[in-house]
């Protein structure tokens, strides 16, 4: 009995070596990182926005993370992300940011469907400090054609949302209320939209004959911007407005490069060239894998780059004992994604969800 609990100690050690070995040779992060959650969820949720904090310091130890919150408490937090005034919280995200010293030269930026949205809205409306990365899952570029349902119908702060946007999601009560009415582009009341929606068409530069030149120049003045789309994705309607889609007045689905958004580059996005990135993510709006995270942004964007051809290499030797230190068995890619899109999923994760809520699963074995 003994003899078996000495080996597990000592296989647990072996399992910290090769840990701590890998810190060692130097998995650092390029810049801090700013973290914008969803619709439903909460800067400081265990599950989500915390369980990614914890993965990006598996992967890149010591890295300086800030979830964003709005309000004073985690509560008022996961109301703001339905009832509240758009461009208010982006100003008090300006100056939140501004506020941590750690900040100050600059960071890369994560945001997590609607959160993806807002913090595009950093860039162009404040970017002091500047946001280097700029990365968004599933966000809601373009506009949505309908108001998001809730995922979790335990959600009542949810469910008070929709009802309210029945009062008409363009009437200025409903405006200066709802965040969701706030990127609702009504592909029948396109006009309605220019006229009375306080957010979007001001942020994405669609008044005829009036650019705000800040916009372009700072969206232009990212290093890159990385736009992921679900290629399942049932929650944002369309889907593809996660990559700037939206609907015209005869109710199709233009592409981004067939816009005049694009053409006329009224955000810079043209100038970004190569610098703007199209990413598919497979799955259900959310349904983010610890694999797509770590191959397809962490050591593409995140991780510093001199160090980007041994992270590959040390994380495939380690890869073992970070799943082992998780508690789980078997390879980590499948046991531990970061979001999972099945039932049981929100279920596990409790509460508070929301359709825009990654969901960062462990799935124990
Ligand atoms: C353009 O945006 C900046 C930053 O939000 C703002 O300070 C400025 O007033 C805007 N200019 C116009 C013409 O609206
Ligand atoms: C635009 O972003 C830059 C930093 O990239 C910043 O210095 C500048 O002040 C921003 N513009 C406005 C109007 O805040
Ligand atoms: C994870 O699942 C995918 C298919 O969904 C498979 O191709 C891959 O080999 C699996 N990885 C591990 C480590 O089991």
């Amino acid at each position: 009995m003994w003899k078996g609990t000495i080996r597990k100690i000592l296989l647990s050690l072996s399992f910290l070596i090769t840990v701590t070995t890998t810190t060692i040779q130097g998995q650092t992060a390029e810049k801090p990182i700013v973290l914008w959650h969803g619709m439903g969820d909460s800067c400081c949720n265990p599950e989500s926005m915390g369980r990614l904090e914890d993965l990006i310091q598996q992967l890149l130890p010591g890295t300086f993370v800030h979830s964003v919150q709005i309000g004073k408490t985690v509560k008022e937090d996961h109301e703001a992300g339905f009832f509240g005034i758009v461009n208010n919280q982006i100003d008090f995200v300006c100056e939140q940011l501004s506020n941590i010293p750690e900040l100050k030269d600059g960071f890369n930026a994560i945001g997590f469907s609607q959160g993806g949205l807002f913090l595009r809205g950093y860039v162009e409306r404040c970017n002091q400090p500047s946001v280097h990365k700029l990365i968004t899952f599933g966000s809601p570029h373009g506009g949505v054609t309908d108001i998001p349902n809730c995922m979790n119908p335990g959600d009542l702060t949810c469910r008070l949302m929709r009802s309210m946007v029945r009062y008409g999601a363009y009437s200025s009560y409903v405006q200066h209320r709802v965040i969701q009415a706030q990127y609702f582009k009504d592909p029948k009341n396109l006009q309605g939209y220019l006229d009375h929606n306080i957010f979007l068409p001001d942020l994405n530069n669609e008044f005829e004959g009036i650019k705000n030149k800040t916009y372009s120049d700072n969206l232009s003045s990212l290093d890159t911007f990385v736009m992921i789309r679900f290629a399942d994705d049932s929650m944002v309607k369309p889907g593809e407005t996660a990559w700037f889609w939206t609907y015209n007045d005869e109710h199709e689905l233009v592409p981004l490069e067939h816009q005049s958004l694009y053409k006329e580059d009224w955000l810079g996005l043209r100038k970004l060239g190569g610098r703007l990135k199209f990413l598919v993510s497979p799955g259900q709006h959310m349904q983010i894998t610890d694999d797509f995270f770590e191959t397809q942004i962490v050591w593409p964007y995140l991780a510093a780059k001199d160090d980007k051809d041994s992270h590959h290499l040390n994380h495939n030797s380690g890869s073992s004992s970070i799943s082992s230190s998780n508690g789980c068995s078997g390879g980590r890619n499948n046991n531990s994604d970061i979001i999972s899109s099945n039932g049981n999923s929100i279920s596990i994760s409790g509460s508070d969800t929301g359709v825009a809520t990654p969901r960062l699963v462990h799935q124990q074995p």
